[in-house]
């Protein structure tokens, strides 16, 4: 690992990129001695202020960068003559394009905050995936996901309400359907805004009620799972502490999102994020309390609900 010429002296820790890397979406395939023997050898390092401009849009492109700490907004034009804006967080890598296409940035990319980068010289990369396959396909893989994010229409789903999605008691249910009169709520707003202000409240609204949600609805749900004697209350409970982290660290992003244009970005981000709650805790993970014993007794049996 070597510090390229716009870092400063500060050293990072070869454990820690190591750990960085076998955790990055990027690399995760990878065992940490082929990442060891095939890629910190070849990394630098550059370090980024506030603002500070990482590429430019028609920048020759020499470097792949994954972002270690910190984050990066980027923009750029569309054929249509708007902007679209985007965010990379850390762990994420971005340049990889150019390993397949042209070798100028399409982006204007600037740090959001102070942030540093893993760097990979291109000419180096495609001689260390010529030699080795799996390093081939873990950046084409990276490529591939990019242009499909890229080229994918943004397509807003609908998330109908229906009674078979009804857990067991009115109170449990009622606060599912608040969920998804919030997503089909969220979806209409991004399809009709007619401005990012608009956005911004609709957005910054729908987290506050999200928030107050997860309160009362993940504690009103514990309680039935609890008088149900249902056995998996603790992996259910550890479930809805990582839900309730990432709806806070979801906000936390939405207000550092200073710029009005990036609200239409981060609104989609919440669409996308809602629609996964949706689809893989309510319809998933919830509708197993339907099929323990205890609550088919009770749903059977028309006792009045616990929560
Ligand atoms: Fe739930
Ligand atoms: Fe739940």
């Amino acid at each position: 690992m070597n510090q390229d010429a716009t870092s400063s002296s500060t050293a990072l820790h070869y454990a820690d990129v190591l750990d960085f890397l076998s955790r990055s979406s990027s690399f995760k395939s990878l065992s940490p001695p082929f990442l060891k023997r095939l890629i910190v050898p070849i990394l630098g390092v550059a370090h980024y202020d506030t603002g500070q401009y990482i590429t430019r849009q028609g920048d020759r492109q020499e470097n792949v960068h994954l972002v270690y700490r910190g984050r990066v907004h980027g923009s750029r034009l569309t054929e249509e003559g708007g902007e679209y804006h985007f965010f990379i967080h850390e762990g994420e890598m971005f340049g990889e394009l150019a390993l397949h296409s042209n070798r100028t940035y399409t982006s204007n990319l600037r740090a959001v905050v102070p942030t540093i980068c893993l760097t990979l010289e291109l000419e180096t990369l495609k001689v260390a995936m010529a030699s080795d396959w799996r390093l081939a396909k873990a950046i084409f893989r990276v490529i591939g996901n990019r242009l499909a994010e890229r080229l994918a229409p943004v397509q807003i789903l609908r998330f109908p309400w229906t009674d078979s999605l009804k857990v067991l008691t009115p109170k449990i249910d009622a606060q599912h359907e608040h969920l998804f009169y919030l997503i089909n709520q969220l979806g209409e707003a991004l399809e009709r805004a007619s401005s990012a202000k608009t956005l911004d409240k609709v957005v910054s609204e729908i987290l506050n009620d999200l928030l107050l949600y997860v309160d009362t609805h993940f504690h009103d749900e514990e309680r039935l799972m609890a008088d149900l004697g249902v056995p998996w209350l603790g992996e259910h409970k550890a479930i809805h502490h990582r839900l309730e982290a990432e709806i806070i660290d979801f906000k936390r992003k939405v207000q550092q999102s200073t710029q009005a244009e990036n609200q239409r970005y981060m609104g989609l981000q919440l669409h996308k994020f809602l629609g996964d709650l949706l689809v893989n805790h309510v319809m998933n993970e919830d509708m197993k309390i339907k099929s323990w014993p205890a609550a088919a007794a009770r749903d059977g049996s028309g006792s009045p609900p616990a929560a």
